[in-house]
């Protein structure tokens, strides 16, 4: 069942019924200010940080779901409605969400009146937008009132959830004119502010939630609006919200715009004050000024589209499949600009105070982003080494606002490290700039131990080298990409953190085959790279330890059909023959098939049919077989999930595209495809009322074989599915690989395809790529021409910027 449909010429998602089987979001802003929205206006707005900055309060888990964001309430005579169905409910003549890139625009109709509000954040401002279009397609004179609403929070998300005793007392507002000021705060030492303005006159407003509402009701019966009439009330404590009332009179077929705008402002010390207790308000209204007619946000609006135009234009294929290509040219690519922005921090299932930016995480988001922005992920990759400690591991995730690592969680994830070396070379293979690895960034953010970006690669090949474990294969740590394979913590404790505790890790045994895999890949990515730079000490040297790695896994890391998972504190295989429960696992095979450890001898190829036949499922490839049925405490966490969810033997999108690179490196273009497709959200769409999340972005888990109900989903939009996904289709597929002197083409598709098309903008050239499958082969480019010429190799020279070139591949 479909709840709406894909508009792609306006790169669209139009939902048509509201009730979705789950709020479905979108994200508004990219690079300050930010807002979650959800396609009944549900949703909160954030300044950079959603832990440290939250502007709006929004209340997870709640009864009933989605509730608190950015509503209208129409009063029209005795109906009153939301052009969002949420929160009044009344029944709608039409209800039309449209999810764009980086908007939303809701539209609701009822008793012949239509309201539109188009939201998103305009570039460069920090505000989020809304223009509200009331149009009366009756033929009677419509006499409306118009409520606004938003509920303030006081900044710190995590206190405003938990400190009520002194929350109560601190709000404090401003209103002046249409604007009403959330200054709670402001006095101490907060130098920042929000507020909601509209560029009408107002009847009036209320600033105190429980007149507003009356103390027992809820967001879908308002006193005040029931009543009619705005009580100007000015909070003093208790809960502060913002609501405006205008009195609207419409003719038939009148229509007329509002456009109100929700913002944030910091003010230096010295400027923070008008005059004793009175708000400086110099810079919101500058604000408010540049957005207070409708052609002005119209126009604000006209520049977001071209922005994305033109980031969309970097990557374009035209296969013949329309779910193919609106995934590719559109969500895929917009869901990897959210990752970049947000890593794991603020979505519908993170909470914004739980997690910030990952290490891991970040550096694998930017490998669908880097050809977008590749300043953007320079400065990323800076952030993210920053966090490194001397000895190359790392805080697991630093905040967004300070830049600085979590001590709550700490390090010692010891497959961090090896990531920051994929984000690093991701960006100098597209963008040719060897400048960042001279850049001094410093350790643990103390400047005064900084060393170039290139020793921070070193220190991150050597923290693997020096832990190794007793097969010479990486010692795991609190846990590898696998937050839950952790194998020294052994925990009978429910208080204690799985990810934080280890219990036992004096004398530990424990090692990764999948961080072996990893080191192997990256390793060798090292290796090219000191190469290229001329360093050929330092690439022998690393070259010794990868081929020793090889060796090692060869040696203990096959289990006669598939590669094993790990060594567990004692010594003893997981993920082998041998094991009553998860006696194989996706993340090695994927790793090492990628690696392409032992292909000649025919084990890649083994591996991947093992996976096949024992994890593949209608859904999606599970992430362990059998799954584990009861509680191991030398395992952690992954035997605490009931089977079938999340990291026991649930779908965990993220490494399928493991599976689907590694087939792609035995050549198996069909097998790739395949896989590609089960998970692919777009392919989805029909089957809406059972995957649950939204069918335009990946979610990180589809509940797997074992479980209650398989293919349902959770966990949507923020996770490395949508890079790994995007990577995987657009490099190893498509095949179109970004290389330091070149643009590689190497597609391996599905035998029965008879070609596609691509355009890629690449170091400044266009390259207008034809590739042509006249013998229905997978893999295999057997002739090149650029420009009618032939060309003698399949990685594409660098042109002149500027330049537009037509090339004809021909596979064979
Ligand atoms: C979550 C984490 C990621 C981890 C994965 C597997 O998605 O964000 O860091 O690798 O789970 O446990
Ligand atoms: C849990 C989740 C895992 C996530 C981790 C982050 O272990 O299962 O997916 O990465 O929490 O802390």
């Amino acid at each position: 069942m479909k709840f709406g449909h894909f508009d792609d010429k306006n790169r669209e998602y139009v939902i048509t019924n509201p009730q979705t089987p789950w709020p479905w979001i979108n994200y508004l802003g990219n690079e300050d200010f930010f807002s979650l929205i959800s396609n009944t206006a549900g949703g909160y707005s954030f300044y950079k940080d959603a832990k440290f900055r939250r502007l709006t309060r929004y209340r997870y888990n709640n009864v009933p779901m989605d509730s608190g964001g950015r509503y209208f309430y129409i009063k029209d005579e005795e109906t009153t409605w939301s052009p969002g169905w949420k929160p009044c409910k009344t029944t709608l003549d039409k209800y039309e969400c449209r999810h764009g890139m980086n908007y939303t625009s809701i539209e609701g109709v009822k008793n012949g009146v239509s309201a539109k509000v188009l939201f998103f954040v305009p570039l460069k401002t920090w505000a989020e937008v809304q223009k509200l279009t009331l149009k009366n397609n009756s033929s009677e004179v419509k006499k409306l009132k118009i409520f606004s609403f938003t509920e303030w929070c006081l900044w710190n998300a995590a206190a405003d959830m938990e400190n009520f005793q002194r929350n109560f007392s601190t709000g404090e507002v401003e209103i002046e004119g249409s604007v009403i000021y959330h200054k709670t705060e402001y006095k101490e030492r907060r130098d920042h502010y929000a507020y909601y303005s509209v560029n009408v006159p107002i009847k009036g407003f209320d600033t105190d939630r429980e007149t507003f509402f009356g103390l027992y009701n809820g967001f879908d019966e308002p006193q005040v609006v029931a009543e009619g009439n705005p009580t100007n009330t000015v909070a003093h404590g208790w809960s502060p919200i913002a609501s405006h009332c205008i009195e609207v009179k419409l003719q038939p077929g009148e229509s007329k715009d509002f456009v109100f705008v929700l913002g944030y402002v910091e003010n230096a010390e010295d400027e923070k004050w008008e005059s004793k207790g009175i708000i400086n308000k110099t810079k919101a209204k500058e604000t408010i000024a540049r957005f207070d007619t409708a052609e002005k946000v119209v126009a604000a609006f006209d520049d977001l589209k071209k922005y994305w135009d033109n980031l969309l234009s970097i990557y374009n294929v035209n296969s013949g499949d329309d779910k193919l290509d609106r995934m590719v040219n559109i969500w895929n690519q917009y869901q990897c600009m959210i990752t970049f922005c947000f890593s794991r921090s603020a979505s519908y299932f993170e909470s914004g105070i739980g997690r910030g930016m990952g290490f891991r995480d970040s550096n694998q988001d930017l490998i669908g982003f880097v050809h977008q922005i590749p300043e953007r992920a320079r400065e990323r990759i800076i952030d993210i080494a920053s966090t490194q400690f001397q000895d190359g591991g790392c805080y697991h995730q630093y905040q967004p606002l300070t830049k600085k690592g979590n001590n709550d969680i700490g390090g010692g994830f010891n497959d961090d490290p090896m990531w920051l070396i994929l984000g690093t070379i991701s960006y100098l293979k597209e963008s040719g700039d060897f400048t960042v690895l001279d850049e001094m960034v410093p350790f643990d953010n103390d400047v005064t131990v900084a060393r170039t970006l290139f020793d921070h690669l070193t220190v991150s090949f050597d923290h693997v080298v020096n832990n190794l474990g007793p097969h010479g294969l990486p010692l795991i740590g609190r846990a590898d990409w696998n937050d839950c394979l952790n194998l020294n913590c052994f925990s009978n404790d429910p208080n204690e953190s799985f990810q934080t505790t280890e219990n036992k890790s004096e004398g530990t045994k424990a090692e990764s085959l999948m961080i072996a895999g990893l080191f192997v890949i990256y390793g060798r990515d090292y290796i090219e790279l000191c190469k290229k730079m001329g360093k050929s000490d330092e690439a022998n040297r690393a070259q010794k330890e990868v081929d020793s790695m090889i060796v090692a896994v060869k040696q203990y890391g096959w289990d006669g059909e598939w590669f094993i998972r790990a060594y567990d504190y004692y010594g003893r295989k997981i993920g082998s023959e041998e094991n009553e429960e998860g006696k194989i696992f996706i993340e090695s095979n994927g790793w090492c098939t990628m690696a392409g450890i032992g292909k000649e001898e025919g084990l890649c190829e083994k591996a991947l049919d093992s996976v096949k036949e024992r994890m593949d499922t209608e859904f999606g490839i599970v992430l362990n077989n059998p799954a584990f049925t009861k509680y191991y405490i030398e395992y952690g966490e992954i035997s605490s999930y009931p089977a079938g969810y999340k990291e026991n033997a649930g779908i965990f999108c993220h490494n399928n595209p493991w599976i689907m690179i590694g087939e792609t490196e035995i050549g198996r273009g069909d097998q790739a495809w395949e896989y590609y497709r089960k998970i692919c959200p777009s392919y989805l769409e029909d089957i809406s009322e059972l995957h649950k999340t939204e069918p335009y972005v990946y979610a990180q888990m589809v509940a797997g074989k074992d479980s209650f109900k398989p293919g349902e989903a959770k966990n949507s939009w923020l996770t490395g599915t949508a890079s790994w996904n995007f990577y995987a289709i657009s490099q190893f597929i498509l095949g179109i690989q970004p290389d330091y002197d070149g643009l590689k083409i190497n597609p391996c598709i599905p035998t029965k395809w008879d070609g596609f098309e691509i355009t890629r903008k690449f170091r400044g050239a266009t390259y207008q790529i034809k590739v042509e499958n006249p013998n229905h082969v997978s893999k295999g480019v057997a002739k090149v021409t650029i420009d009618g010429n032939l060309y003698k190799s399949n990685v594409l020279p660098l042109f002149k910027e500027g330049t537009t070139h037509s090339i004809v591949v021909e596979l064979g």
